[in-house]
């Protein structure tokens, strides 16, 4: 079996740069590398769209340093990227610079006709949020169902996310997909981002391959 949905929870890049003597930015710079890596490993393994977790509405928290990093990481990917892929954010995007809002709409615009994988990203993400716009939402169209709670949620459209991968070895969420992590499967490594290889994204398929799945029943 082949996860349809795979969402990489992409921590540990700080400590990936301190444990080198190099500034945390320096992890982020070799995340986008490991993100490249791994995308290109689970598209070549047949998966249809991968979430990735970039910055969580809870990292607004972090030193304003460490944040420009990482948003001067995205906006330069987004403004470089020419390839296959169908690229999408998700997350509350009115608290990031505008040259990165501009960047965002940008390469979605560019590539929301594209034949690959999509590339789901979460920005300024955060699961409880996200499920209460999608009530709030659903409220004010009427009737609250699953149905129409679902259509609110900003990931509507995905495949069911199958198998959630965290890297950096915490075993926790973190805010990530709690809804639609209902029933996925939970795959944890304490490799560090920026290590991610092909063989850990094989090592994640195989283990998913092997794990049944009941869903209650
Ligand atoms: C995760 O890496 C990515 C973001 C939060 C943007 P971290 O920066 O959390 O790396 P560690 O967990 O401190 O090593
Ligand atoms: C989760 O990592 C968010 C991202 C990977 C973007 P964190 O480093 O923010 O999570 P905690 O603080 O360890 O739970
Ligand atoms: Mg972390």
């Amino acid at each position: 079996m082949i996860p349809r949905h795979v969402g990489y929870i992409m921590d540990g890049n700080g400590r990936w740069a301190e444990r080198r003597g190099l500034p945390r930015s320096a992890g982020y710079a070799a995340g986008l590398k490991a993100m490249l890596r791994v995308l290109d490993r689970t598209e070549a393994r047949g998966v249809a769209a991968v979430t990735v977790y970039a910055y969580s509405s809870e990292n607004f928290a972090r030193p304003a340093d460490e944040s420009a990093a990482i948003f001067d990481v995205v906006e330069k990917w987004n403004g470089s990227y020419s390839g296959d892929r169908k690229v999408r954010y998700i997350g509350d995007l009115s608290r990031f610079p505008a040259g990165l809002v501009k960047s965002v709409r940008g390469v979605e615009l560019r590539t929301a006709d594209n034949p690959g994988m999509t590339v789901c990203i979460a920005l300024g993400y955060g699961g409880r949020d996200d499920i209460v716009s999608a009530a709030a939402k659903a409220a004010a169209d009427g009737a609250v169902t699953r149905e129409s709670f679902e259509r609110g949620l900003s990931t509507h459209g995905l495949p069911p996310l199958d198998l959630i991968v965290r890297s950096g070895g915490e075993k926790r969420l973190s805010g990530f997909m709690l809804y639609e992590a209902a029933y996925s499967e939970l795959y944890f490594t304490d490799v560090l981002w920026p290590d991610m290889t092909e063989s850990d994204v094989d090592a994640a398929m195989e283990e998913f391959a092997g794990r049944t799945r009941k869903f209650g029943a």
